[in-house]
């Protein structure tokens, strides 16, 4: 049996993620090591691999066939644009990609004015203006720290990711619109998706199974 390797994006969707995995018995014992500067673990009894990797780069790594299963935010996935079956939604990272700014640029939305939009997802961004709303915008790409943006002066509004919004309130900014929600999903290659159906479609039924019983809600676009 070959292995099936695992990519997850680091931080807390990856420990998110190995919580749930153990629910259905995956586990990575070698994973648990908070110390550990190893960046790919092996479980042997299930022929199994896990990886951590940037978030951006776990849809590539997906698309090239040298991860099977990818655990990626809602967000990546639309802004990387990478050939990939969407599996399953796992309901968690819920949050909201929106459009935010001062009260004052709330006007400047409604009058398809040119306006500057940064944002750390300029595909997003673009599709959202350019083809939802049909309003042309210039996209300013930036790689943090986005709300800075309006307040010093480099942009009308942002594109960004809200959560529980607090760091919109304690700078004085606000959702003026919202682009669409967000979480965490299951990504599978095109090919293993074929290759190792079985035991990919194995994985999807019992997380669905668990998710179901949690509440969350999951959906599938294969
Ligand atoms: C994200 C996002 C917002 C913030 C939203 O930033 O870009 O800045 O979290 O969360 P909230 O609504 O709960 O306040 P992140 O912490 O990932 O850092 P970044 O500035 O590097 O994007």
């Amino acid at each position: 049996m070959r292995y099936l390797t695992f990519a997850l994006g680091k931080g807390r969707l990856a420990k998110k993620t190995m919580e749930l995995f153990r629910q259905i018995g995956i586990t990575c014992e070698e994973m648990q090591d908070p110390a550990t500067r190893k960046l790919i673990f092996v479980n042997e009894e299930l022929k199994l691999k896990f990886f951590l990797a940037k978030a951006p780069d776990v849809p590539t790594y997906v698309e090239y066939g040298a991860a099977d299963v990818g655990i990626v935010g809602k967000d990546t996935i639309l802004e990387e644009g990478r050939r990939m079956y969407e599996v399953l939604d796992l309901g968690y990272g819920r949050c909201r990609m929106c459009v935010c700014g001062p009260e004052s640029a709330r006007e400047l939305l409604k009058h398809q004015e040119l306006i500057r939009v940064a944002t750390k997802y300029p595909h997003i961004a673009k599709d959202y203006f350019y083809n939802r709303k049909h309003q042309t915008v210039e996209i300013i790409k930036l790689n943090g720290s986005i709300e800075l943006a309006p307040i010093v002066g480099l942009s009308e509004v942002i594109v960004d990711i809200v959560e529980t919004g607090s760091t919109l309130k304690e700078n004085g900014l606000k959702v003026l619109e919202e682009v669409c929600p967000l979480s965490a999903r299951m990504v599978v290659n095109q090919v293993s998706m074929k290759m190792e159906n079985e035991r990919i479609g194995k994985i999807i039924g019992e997380l669905k199974a668990v998710l179901q019983e949690e509440g969350q809600i999951c959906g599938s676009s294969v």
